[in-house]
């Protein structure tokens, strides 16, 4: 295709520089010919061709994988992707298009993990209006409409990291609607699978609901790292704290606490992603720090409520315990 719209791309200008610096005068019946054969004939033939290829390839791309397949449902909220991973064991069912709320083995936002050569079946849907799915490098795009589940079939052929988009204007953030794609081997896929399914593996939450519950072993094994970084385990500590006292949890979800909600990104292992508001910020504690502070600098029209009135240390450890958030 590259090449096809090289050439004609030459020809064009090529004939628009022998047009303009030509002394030549042309009978009336060769101009009408170049017309009608140049501007209408030619791209009436070259886009009905590429309209006919381009259909044909649709089927293939919305038709059900096969059986056992890895299942994606990805829902578009004003400016993120939830993205929700079914258990492995649950294999596709073509006919099921009734929709039904099933199984879910984890959730989380703006990343997705496929695992190269085999065929993946993204579910996609909206919770306000309409966005677009679309990944450059590997395929899409599909609209994500309200109230209406579109489908796309994908099969990553090379492993790597790629960055999708929101293809489909859907307001103030829309241009920071990113998300990250990385395509890893089965292997890599089992073993991130694996730790996304736990809970939130941390010592500071841990200690904090039952430090009674400390096997002497921990116990000793966390003295002796103790000292290396007490000071980072106080600062995850309050900013676990910090995290609670804000009410976090009303929006915020971290798998193996008492935050629940669904309404804004997942954070059980948010420290471990690629990326902070959806494919904008680095993810270290400097960008959950900037985030924090300047939330609706950064990204104009997001609902989260802007931190800024947080002082510096506060910030500091909440930065930090996200982050410890792996
Ligand atoms: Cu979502 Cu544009």
């Amino acid at each position: 295709m590259v090449i096809g719209a090289t050439i004609i791309w030459l020809v064009v200008v090529g004939l628009t520089l022998y047009a303009v610096f030509t002394e030549r005068t042309f009978r009336p019946e060769q101009v009408r010919r170049v017309i009608i054969g140049g501007g209408a004939l030619f791209p009436t033939i070259v886009l009905t061709g590429l309209l006919a290829y381009g259909l044909s390839m649709m089927p293939s791309l919305q038709s059900p994988a096969p059986e056992g397949s890895l299942r994606i449902d990805i829902s578009a909220v004003r400016w993120w992707w939830r993205v929700s991973y079914h258990p492995l064991s649950t294999s596709v069912n073509p006919s099921s298009d009734t929709d039904q709320p099933d199984a879910i083995a984890f959730e989380l936002a703006n990343e997705l993990v496929l695992p190269v050569d085999e065929p993946v079946e993204f579910k996609l849907s909206s919770e306000d209006v309409i966005h677009s799915f679309w990944i450059p490098a590997i395929g899409g795009k599909v609209d994500a409409i309200p109230g209406r589940i579109t489908r796309l079939k994908l099969q990553p052929q090379r492993l790597g990291t790629y960055r999708g988009v929101c293809a489909e204007y859907c307001g103030e953030a829309h241009s920071q609607m990113s998300f990250i794609v990385k395509v890893v081997s089965r292997e890599d896929f089992n073993r991130w699978f694996e730790h996304q399914k736990r809970p939130a593996s941390l010592q500071v939450v841990q200690r904090s609901a039952s430090p009674s519950t400390e096997s002497i072993e921990d116990a000793t094994q966390q003295a002796s790292t103790q000292q290396a970084s007490t000071q980072r385990d106080s600062l995850e500590f309050e900013g676990y704290q910090t995290f609670k006292r804000l009410g976090c949890g009303a929006c915020h979800a971290i798998r193996g606490t008492d935050a629940i909600s669904r309404v804004a990104p997942d954070l059980t292992h948010v420290g471990g992603r690629a990326s902070l508001g959806a494919g904008w910020l680095p993810n270290d504690e400097d960008g959950f720090t900037r985030w924090l502070r300047e939330t609706k600098k950064i990204k104009p029209g997001v609902e989260m409520p802007q931190f800024d009135a947080l002082t510096p240390s506060e910030l500091q450890s909440l930065a930090t315990f996200l982050e410890s958030l792996q």
